[in-house]
């Protein structure tokens, strides 16, 4: 009997032609790993094909609430935005899905992993990384790495080995979904200076189309965690899938992103995240009460180091871990509500409210009866600008320099 591969199976072209190709070049009998990471697909037909293509057992399963629960939105509690914009839902399904076919790899004793990624993108980083963290002793093959079809021959080899071709047109893009996100590149896209045309938009209305009208929507929050949409407690993937329709229908979530790619390329990217820009610009308002100045400002740099390590195909880390530990600590006061408001384009938050609220109205207002005691400024601001003042009277009062700064010549 042959030895078994997991192959990722999206049901497109490349990994259509993947499973002949395999046999054919490897020997392996092929068993595909097909995953409902909310991408929209119908996976029980995709499974169909499979099986007519040649895999000797075809896998689909629904992930989503893993993928929700244990992948985004520890990566909403963090702040985790690559490079300040992308909110990596692309990234966060890799580590996921790899790990489910490692699963299935033991299940059925197979040998080999293999994915459809090419060999110029990050997605092959994070497939093969984690392959190898979580289960080093199996093969990885990776056809679009090693093959040189171009599309008219894989169409070719589908007709010899009698796989069934769609008939819809290419896309003119390389597009990947899934709940938290539609990544979209390549075509047109790649001029940086040329505007992404309409067509390249399927989740977001066009904002000179959108309502004329803001839509006002409360989302709950417990431990940086949303759970609950306009008063009513919703599960993660529910509450995704409502945001990503109603923010959509605004026209938010348009993110136009030329990207540093960990293998050396910049990249013009288009993401489109409606559920995913409401929930990022929500939960930092909410931080804004729940968390200390310290602790915001901490968080901004394990934000940044959060996103890396998505990006970077390093999930599967004990750095990841240590990362974690802190924002899991981070969030613990973050409960609370954020209205926010859906406007041609664009999602601003005008009013959020915490039971662990920092914000003091009888500290901040200007009426009367605070309990501020502005008497203990005085003392405050002496001491505070005491090694200034004294460098000042030591040195810069006493001529050369003075306080010149960069275009502003102040007082010898
Ligand atoms: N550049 C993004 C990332 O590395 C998205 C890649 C998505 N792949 C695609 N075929 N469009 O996460």
């Amino acid at each position: 009997m042959a030895e078994k591969i997991i192959l990722a199976y999206s049901g497109g072209l490349d990994t259509s032609v993947m499973v002949p190709w395999i046999k054919e070049k490897y020997g392996y009998d092929v068993i595909t790993y097909t995953c409902d990471l909310g991408q929209g697909d119908d996976i029980k037909k995709i499974r169909e094909k499979a099986l007519k293509t040649g895999a000797v057992e075809a896998i689909a399963e629904d992930a989503r609430n893993l993928f929700v629960d244990h992948f985004v939105f520890p990566a909403l509690m963090a702040g985790a935005l690559y490079e300040g914009k992308y909110p990596l839902a692309t990234a966060l399904g890799r580590p996921l899905i790899a790990k489910l076919m490692v699963d299935v790899a033991r299940q059925h004793k197979a040998k080999a992993v293999a994915h459809g990624c090419t060999g110029k993108g990050n997605d092959q980083v994070r497939f093969d990384v984690t392959f190898q963290t979580l289960a080093p002793d199996l093969k990885i093959v990776a056809p679009v790495r090693e093959w040189s079809m171009t599309r008219p021959q894989s169409i070719e080899y589908c007709r010899q080995h009698n796989i069934p071709v769609e008939a819809k047109p290419e896309s003119p893009y390389s597009i990947d979904q899934n709940l938290f996100g539609r990544s979209v590149e390549a075509g047109l896209l790649e001029d940086p200076w040329d505007e992404p045309p309409e067509e390249a938009y399927a989740w977001t209305t066009d904002p000179r189309k959108s309502p004329n009208e803001p839509e006002y929507i409360e989302i709950e929050w417990e431990h940086g965690v949303p759970i609950g949409l306009n008063g009513q407690k919703m599960d993660g993937v529910p509450l995704i899938e409502k945001l990503n329709i109603i923010a959509g229908k605004h026209g938010i979530g348009r993110i136009d992103h030329v990207e540093n790619r960990l293998v050396g390329i910049k990249s013009r990217e288009v993401y489109e995240a409606p559920g995913a820009v409401v929930l990022h610009e929500a939960h930092r308002e909410l931080e804004t009460l729940c968390l200390s100045k310290q602790a915001v400002r901490f968080r901004t740099l394990v934000s940044q180091e959060y996103a890396d390590l998505i990006y970077n195909g390093l999930w599967f880390s004990g750095f990841h871990q240590d990362l974690f530990a802190f924002v899991a600590s981070n969030q613990r006061f973050v409960d609370g509500v954020t209205r926010v408001k859906l406007f041609k384009g664009k999602a601003t938050v005008t009013g959020r409210k915490s039971e662990h609220s920092l914000y003091s109205k009888k500290l901040a207002t200007y009426d009367e009866g605070s309990d501020y005691d502005q008497a203990a400024a005085q003392g405050f601001i002496k001491i505070h600008g005491l090694g200034q003042t004294t460098q000042a009277k030591q040195q810069l009062l006493k001529g050369g320099r003075g306080f010149d700064l960069p275009g502003l010549a102040g007082p010898k």
